[in-house]
């Protein structure tokens, strides 16, 4: 499986999506950050918004849930469409149920991690995945630095995929850039989201291809 790349449309001008979905079209997956002001503190957009993405936008939609029940909320985002959808450990109280559900609704399911929350309880659970998000920043805001604490648990999720065969997906979301995608590559990540680097660079393609170029040279699983 190689390296992807999924710039977060959280730092975007919400007032012209088309156009700043047009400038990351090179890139793997459109990471939407969905925030219902309850597990964290911002509210961003709903359904009937990601749905618009996932209709007309020009790349795959990979959704982030950071949202309570997420037993209740999720599926309606795998129903419309999304590719992937991802909802927290610490906002599910069935996860192994919902998971199977978001699957069986042809989405793929992605269980997240908050930097103090521990991979072990969740590595019997690997087969249920088809990704887990590790974030690298508390959940919530985009600009925040990167949280080299997190690395170990980016070892050791890397480390019980390939114990366990499967083709399991491991991605990193929080403070990702030119300055941390090499170690966070290193460690075993291999999907990266990039919100503030990708959208406030000038050229937004190229920072898409340099943050490619990096993971893939520094990736060694
Ligand atoms: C934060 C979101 C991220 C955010 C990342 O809670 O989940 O996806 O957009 O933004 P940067 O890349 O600026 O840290
Ligand atoms: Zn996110």
């Amino acid at each position: 499986m190689g390296i992807q790349i999924a710039p977060s449309i959280l730092t975007a001008d919400f007032l012209n999506l088309s156009s700043e979905l047009e400038r990351i079209k090179s890139a793997d997956l459109v990471h939407v950050d969905v925030m219902d002001n309850q597990f964290v503190t911002n509210l961003t957009i709903g359904p009937m918004v990601v749905e618009r993405i996932v209709k007309e936008g020009p790349l795959p939609v990979d959704a982030h849930l950071m949202i309570a029940d997420a037993d209740r909320w999720a599926p309606q985002y795998a129903e419309m469409g999304c590719a992937s959808v991802t909802f927290h450990a610490e906002a599910a109280i069935a996860p192994v149920k919902l998971a199977r559900e978001l699957r069986a609704l042809g989405s793929k399911a992605a269980l997240a991690l908050r930097p103090g929350t521990d991979i072990a309880p969740y590595v019997d659970l690997l087969p249920e995945f088809d990704m887990i998000l590790l974030m690298t920043v508390e959940p919530g805001f985009g600009g925040q630095k990167f949280l080299d604490v997190v690395l170990p648990k980016i070892e050791r999720t890397r480390a019980a995929i390939a114990a366990s065969g499967l083709e399991v997906r491991l991605q990193i979301d929080g403070g990702v850039s030119v300055e941390t995608i090499e170690r966070a590559s290193a460690a075993g990540a291999d999907v990266f989201v990039a919100g503030s680097a990708v959208y406030n660079a000038e050229d937004a393609a190229a920072e898409i291809a340099t943050l490619r170029e990096l993971a893939r040279n520094s990736h060694r699983h």
